[in-house]
Order: structure tokens, then sequence, then C-alpha cells
């Protein structure tokens, strides 16, 4: 096994009323000005907005609303809340929303507090923040665990990046199933679908070899297929739902990762396929994950076949590690069919006019067991078109 360090910093309240029972003693505990984060306004629409206003009013907190905070946030924006946080002395921020709203206020906390530019401290000086402002968490929209770990995915459109910025972990995250309830049904499969791959980059990275770590990722993996089936047929199953915030959350806070390094290779080419054409993380995601891992199957033979096994409950029986490792990526690529998520990028709107530069900018990870070259990732993306 590797060597690994494993503490965790994030409180998590889970379940109905987890907000109305927990953020009052949480605020207590915070200064008087409140950023209050969202994004395009759904949780007005739902009363997310009303019952949180009234918690932190009755906590007796001084507002300052940050909204507007869109889907793949900008570092323009980032921008924009930090240059409020400090214009109004934020004491706390409260970010309600899914993995973009989470995301932006983690470099917003960390920003307010840094006369560098945040984006080149990190990537040009390779510095890492070290004062924050203390944040909570609440999850309207599961999928990406951002609320678990302090990692946050920015697009900086100028440069044309969305990358990876360092912040702080949130003090606690508010996991209620109920708020998630409203989700378009399209964003809950793709949601869904990121936390699927979380866990199959994760699973995907070193030692390939069977891990602790790896039996438990199986073990998401098949509830999130299972429940998001079950979702499908029934959008009011609030037990089928819970279970896919939760499974989210674990596929992201750490827990898969023990002593791994991951590969996450899908992730970063959809990252720059994002940065291009600001499509939705989860269906770029399907398009690309069963492609390129056609592209990696003599290399990741081992560990698709025991996906085959463990995860997708194919038979064994008188097959090769190539034939069961081959039909696994055809039970991906028959699932991502099934919950009506894209199998191309044409279904998507994408055309292929970027698709040199976005495998030129892509980032090539350590973990994937295959040394990809920019040649062949523009390969992948030629055949995801
Ligand atoms: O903006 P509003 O009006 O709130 O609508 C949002 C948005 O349009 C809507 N929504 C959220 N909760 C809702 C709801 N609509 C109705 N009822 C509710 N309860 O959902 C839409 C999508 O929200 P968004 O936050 O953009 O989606 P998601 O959670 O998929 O987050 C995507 C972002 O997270 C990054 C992605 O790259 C992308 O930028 N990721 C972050 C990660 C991390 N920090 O760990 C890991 C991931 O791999 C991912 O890269
Ligand atoms: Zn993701």
């Amino acid at each position: 096994m590797n060597t690994f360090t494993y503490s965790y910093p994030t409180k998590v309240y889970f379940g109905e009323k987890a907000a109305e029972s927990n953020l009052p003693a949480e605020l207590a505990k915070v200064g008087k000005n409140v950023m209050l984060a969202y994004g395009g306004g759904s949780i007005k629409k739902n009363g997310v907005y009303d019952e949180l206003m009234s918690i932190l009013k009755n906590a007796g907190k001084n507002v300052v609303e940050f909204s507007g905070i869109m889907s793949n946030p900008t570092y323009a924006k980032v921008r924009e809340g930090a240059r409020l946080a400090r214009e109004n002395g934020i004491d706390f921020i409260l970010a309600v929303g899914g993995g973009s709203v989470i995301d932006c206020c983690k470099v917003i906390s960390a920003q307010a507090k840094l006369s560098d530019d945040l984006w080149e401290f990190e990537n040009d000086k390779h510095g890492f923040p070290s004062e924050f402002i203390p944040m909570g968490a609440v999850v309207t929209a599961f999928g990406t665990g951002a609320e678990m770990n302090n990692g946050a995915v920015i697009t900086h459109e100028g440069k044309k990046i969305k990358g990876a910025l360092w912040g702080a972990f949130y003090r606690f995250a508010i996991l209620d199933p109920a708020y998630t309830m409203t989700m378009p049904m399209r964003q809950v499969v793709s949601g869904a679908f990121d936390a699927l791959s979380h866990c199959m980059e994760t699973y995907m990275g070193s030692p390939r070899t069977t891990n602790l770590s790896d039996e438990i990722n199986e073990a998401c993996q098949r509830n999130i297929i299972r429940n998001l089936r079950a979702t499908l047929k029934d959008p009011n199953d609030i037990n089928a739902r819970s279970e896919l915030v939760w499974a989210a959350a674990m596929a992201e806070n750490g827990m898969l990762k023990i002593g791994k390094i991951t590969d996450f290779q899908a992730h970063m080419l959809e990252h720059q396929l994002g940065a291009y054409t600001n499509c939705s993380h989860g269906e770029g995601l399907a398009v690309i994950h069963p492609v390129l891992y056609r592209h990696m199957l003599p290399e990741a033979a081992a560990q698709f076949t025991r996906l085959a096994v463990n995860v997708w409950g194919i038979s064994a029986d008188g097959k090769s590690e190539g034939q069961l490792a081959g039909e696994f990526i055809d039970a991906l690529a028959d699932f991502i069919k099934e919950v009506g998520l894209p199998t191309s990028f044409s279904e998507m709107g994408i055309s292929n006019a970027d698709f040199k530069a976005i495998a030129d900018s892509t980032v090539l990870t350590g973990g994937c067991c295959k040394k990809f070259t920019r040649e062949e990732l523009l390969e992948v993306l030629n055949e995801c078109s």
C-alpha cells in the first residue's frame, strides 16, 4: 500500500431539515456579515432562499447577497465576488447551490484575503493561500461532491483554461436531499454520471491491484447505477435521491482516494472541452468516457475486467480478460444511452472547430495507466464527434 494521511475538516449535516436543525448553531459561531451566494435563481423558485434567509435573519446576520454564479463559473465572477466580500467586510460565506456556486465561493474565500491575483499566485508562483473567509455549503444539486473537497474548477475566459484552483474546505456542508428534488432531470442524470465518473477515475489510478479503497469504490459505483435507475423510474423516490446525494459526496470526499494516485484523464479533457464550449460537465464526460476507455483498454484490461464483474455483474464464465474488459466498456456505453445522456458531441451541438486547441491544452495526468499523447487525445475528440 502507498503511505497516506487521512483527516477530514468538513462536517456533514445530512438529511431532512438539516438546515433548520443545524444552521442556527453554526451561524452562532461566525461574525455578523454573511455573504449569501447562489446561482441563477432556482433557490428563489423552490423556497430554499426564503427558508435560509429566515434562518439568517433570526440569527441576527447582516446578509449581503451575491447572485448569478453561472454553471462553469468564470474567474471574472470570482473577482466580482472577492471584491464584494472585501467591500462588505464579509465574515462568513454561505454558498447555496451545486458545484458551480460551491466552487466559486471556495476561490472567493481565498481571493478576498489575498493581495496577489490568485490565479497567478497558484499557477505561476506555485503558492497556496493561507487565509480564507470561513464558509458553509448548502447543496441544492448533487453530483460534483465539491462540498467535501477544497479544489475548485474555474474557467479563465481570457486564457481559455478551465482548471483547478485550491481554496479552503467548507466548515460544514448541509445535504438535505429534499432540496435537490426540484433539480431538472437532465441535471440529475448529468450529476449522477459525474459522480460515477469520479469513482471510475479514482479506480483507474494506481495501485492497479485490488485494494480496500477500490472495493469501497465498486460499492459506490453499484449504488449510483442502481439509484439513478430508480430515480428515473420514480423521480419522487426520496430514498434513491438520498443515496445519490451521499454517493456523490463519497466519490469526492477523499475516502475512495486513500492510498491512491488518481487518473482523471477524462476529466482533464472534459474540462478543456468546457473551456471552449461551456458544455455541461456530466454530459461531456458521458461522451468522452467510453471512447477514451477503448483507447486505454490494452493497458487497463485488469481493472476494466474487475469493473465488468464486480460493478456491472457480467459473468466471467469462459471469457478472457480482454473480452471482459471490452464488455465493461459496452455496458458503460449502454448505460449512458439508457439514462438519456448524449453519446456524441454532435448531439451536444459541439463542432470539431477547436478540437486541436482542446487537445493541446489538456493536462496529461500522471495517474492514468496509459500515457496519452496530444495526437491521441485529438483522435479521441474526433471519435467523440
Ligand atoms: O443557477 P441555478 O438557478 O441555481 O440553477 C442551477 C444550474 O442551472 C440548477 N440547480 C441547482 N440546484 C437546483 C437547480 N435547479 C433546480 N432545483 C435545484 N435544487 O442546476 C444547474 C447546474 O448547476 P451547477 O452547479 O452548474 O451544476 P453541477 O453541480 O454539475 O456543477 C458543475 C461545476 O462543478 C465543476 C464542473 O466542472 C462545473 O464547473 N466540478 C467541480 C468539482 C469539484 N470541485 O470537486 C468536481 C467535478 O469534477 C467538476 O469538475
Ligand atoms: Zn466531475
